[in-house]
């Protein structure tokens, strides 16, 4: 029987669509054979404690709170050394053996301030599963890291005791640096809208909070420098050891690393960059948010702009793997690398610090952690 032309038209394309529709914008890409490396890996919540051992060491508490992942080696200081040496677990996940991920991130946690004046921990939800990589999807809190190379060669990994700073937590006016730092107002449940490259999105993403209500949650992007001056491991402000490229950062593209860098930091890092996607679904009520409609979210510095959103960073790859991994002759994709295996998400959920600082961090809170003196 003949079919109507309509029909096997539609026939065909139902079946072209899933690939034709992948959902993402670096799904649809032409990954492989190029030798780039993108390596995008979940990693689970390893303790949310007010310390900070780059930006104030030692102290506990430290003036604001953090939420942090990584490897067990996190503690009120950690001395600027192999930190791959000092850890024995890590919550993120990775193909070829999940223990050489031992380095830690830490950022700001969101809060929601009620009308009331209260405030709450905005819990985050995991990232969305791309690249057949199901450990994302399982994480406990935490957030997702991505590695960026653009091929064999082409990049110098970190050096243990690397350790550097991303944005500026005493910021409240826009740097016109979204492509450093942004958030993006997902427009509908399940990563709704989410389709060009982090911070490069003209509508749903901005630097400061979104304005208004996101029905889907928001997403904080936190992108690092990637130049280094070739010498120091860190420096007193954690940032002039490296630098941005000379046109400033670059939009991520998943696959290179724009940009030339400058002759005072000529050598080129790979990319790091933090996605973390708050669960702001269960605070949009309205009647809820301040009566002059302003957007209620606050970062645990106590900064209700956003523009003061920054990332910690002290690297903790065992030996050279990463600079394996970033050398790898296929390029590695998502959380694979070389086809080896992945940690159990449940394995990863498991490795925790204990926090150092004894303190209410989920309840409704009348000020935030560490910001009492300045209520009134
Ligand atoms: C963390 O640091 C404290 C001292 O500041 C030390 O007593 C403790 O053993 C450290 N914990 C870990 C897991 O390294
Ligand atoms: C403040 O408002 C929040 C959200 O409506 C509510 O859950 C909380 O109980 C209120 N707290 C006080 C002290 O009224």
């Amino acid at each position: 029987m003949l079919l109507p032309l309509r029909t096997l038209v539609l026939a065909g394309l139902a079946q072209a669509l899933p690939n034709a529709e992948p959902g993402h914008y670096l799904e649809s890409r032409q990954f492989g054979g190029g030798g780039f490396t993108m390596l995008r890996f979940g990693c689970a919540q390893v303790v949310i404690d007010r310390i900070d051992p780059l930006v104030n060491p030692g102290q506990a508490p430290s003036p604001h709170m953090h939420q942090v992942v990584g490897g067990n080696a996190f503690n009120v200081s950690m001395a600027s050394t192999d930190v791959a040496q000092l850890a024995d677990c890590t919550t993120c996940s990775y193909a070829e053996d999940a223990s050489i991920l031992l380095s830690n991130y830490w950022t700001a946690n969101v809060y929601f301030k009620a009308r009331n004046g209260t405030y709450k921990r905005v819990p985050q939800i995991p990232n969305r599963e791309l690249f057949s990589d199901k450990y994302t999807a399982k994480t406990t809190g935490g957030f997702v890291v991505y590695y960026v190379s653009p091929g064999k060669g082409k990049t110098t990994a970190f050096k243990p005791g690397f350790r550097m700073l991303v944005g500026d937590a005493a910021n409240r006016v826009s740097k016109n640096r979204k492509l450093q730092t942004c958030f993006r107002c997902y427009n509908a449940d399940n990563f709704g809208g989410d389709n060009a490259a982090p911070c490069a999105d003209a509508k749903l993403d901005t630097e400061g909070f979104p304005t208004t209500a996101c029905p889907g949650g928001i997403r904080s992007n936190i992108l690092y420098p990637t130049c280094w001056d070739g010498v120091n491991l860190d420096s007193p402000d954690h940032k002039s050891h490296v630098a941005y490229p000379i046109e400033g950062p670059a939009p991520f593209s998943g696959t290179s690393i724009a940009g030339k860098c400058p002759s005072t930091h000529p050598v080129p890092i790979p990319q790091v960059m933090l996605e973390i996607v708050w669960d702001t679904r269960p605070f949009n009520n309205k009647a809820d948010w301040p009566a002059d409609g302003s957007q209620p979210f606050y970062l645990s510095t106590g900064d209700n702009t956003g523009f003061g959103q920054h990332g910690d960073y002290v690297f903790g790859w065992k030996a050279d793997s990463l600079q394996k991994a970033m050398d790898d002759a296929k390029g590695c994709m998502g959380a694979s690398c070389g086809g080896l295996k992945a940690q159990e998400a449940a394995v990863g959920n498991k490795c925790a610090v204990q926090s150092r600082v004894k303190e209410d961090a989920d309840g409704w809170m009348k000020a935030l952690p560490g910001m009492e003196a300045r209520v009134v």
